[in-house]
């Protein structure tokens, strides 16, 4: 990985940069026509250092980070005994994928990816599935590369409005 960046399992302490960077992340890449007030109250009631404490605390969660001295710019969600809507026998959702838009493109989600399918291998000896805005051109390009294929649609609804997810499942074991 670039610009030294390790990736380890998610602490108590990560709490608070987590939650900002999921926010950051989060805007950048869904709030692209502005501040709505279902976004603002989206970002500020579910992208939470409580929220980000819980899933530290919750046996079935699984956080991982990239992190350089203290400077976390990537993480990745794991929800483990979570069965893929769509049938694919997979039971490990990939909750969550973000880098930080200053570091895309450097290999830090890969290597996020890389590290959190083989805890899916250790654990539950199964690929990983996660749905993803059908609008997202990069994610969806970035998934397909990584062998992930699209089983399934399904919505996120936020609001009054409705958008479109594609389900994807990964290849399994690395
Ligand atoms: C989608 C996202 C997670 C991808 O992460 P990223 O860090 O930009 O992607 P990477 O730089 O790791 O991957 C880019 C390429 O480097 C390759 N790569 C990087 N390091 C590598 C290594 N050590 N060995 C082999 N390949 C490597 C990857 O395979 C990939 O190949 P490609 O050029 O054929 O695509 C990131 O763009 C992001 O967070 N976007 C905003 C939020 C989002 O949309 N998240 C997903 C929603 S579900």
């Amino acid at each position: 990985m670039p610009h030294s960046f390790q990736v380890r399992t998610g602490q108590a302490g990560d709490a608070d940069r987590l939650a900002v960077l999921a926010a950051q992340v989060w805007l950048h890449t869904y709030a692209t026509d502005g501040i709505s007030n279902e976004i603002a109250q989206y970002v500020l009631s579910e992208l939470t250092a409580e929220k980000f404490s819980e899933y530290l605390n919750e046996p079935q969660a699984t956080i991982l980070v990239a992190e350089r001295a203290h400077y976390l710019a990537g993480f990745a969600v794991l929800k483990f005994g979570a069965t893929c809507p769509s049938g694919a026998g997979a039971t490990v959702e990939l909750q969550t994928l973000y880098v930080q838009a200053h570091f895309v493109g450097h290999g830090i989600g890969w290597a996020l990816l890389q590290a959190a399918e083989r805890k899916a291998q250790e654990q539950s000896s199964s690929p990983l599935w996660l749905t993803v805005n059908s609008k997202n051109a990069r994610a969806l390009a970035f998934y397909a590369r990584q062998g992930y294929t699209k089983v399934g649609i399904t919505y996120f609804v936020l609001g009054d409005g409705r958008h479109e997810n594609h389900v994807l499942v990964g290849g399994g074991a690395h």
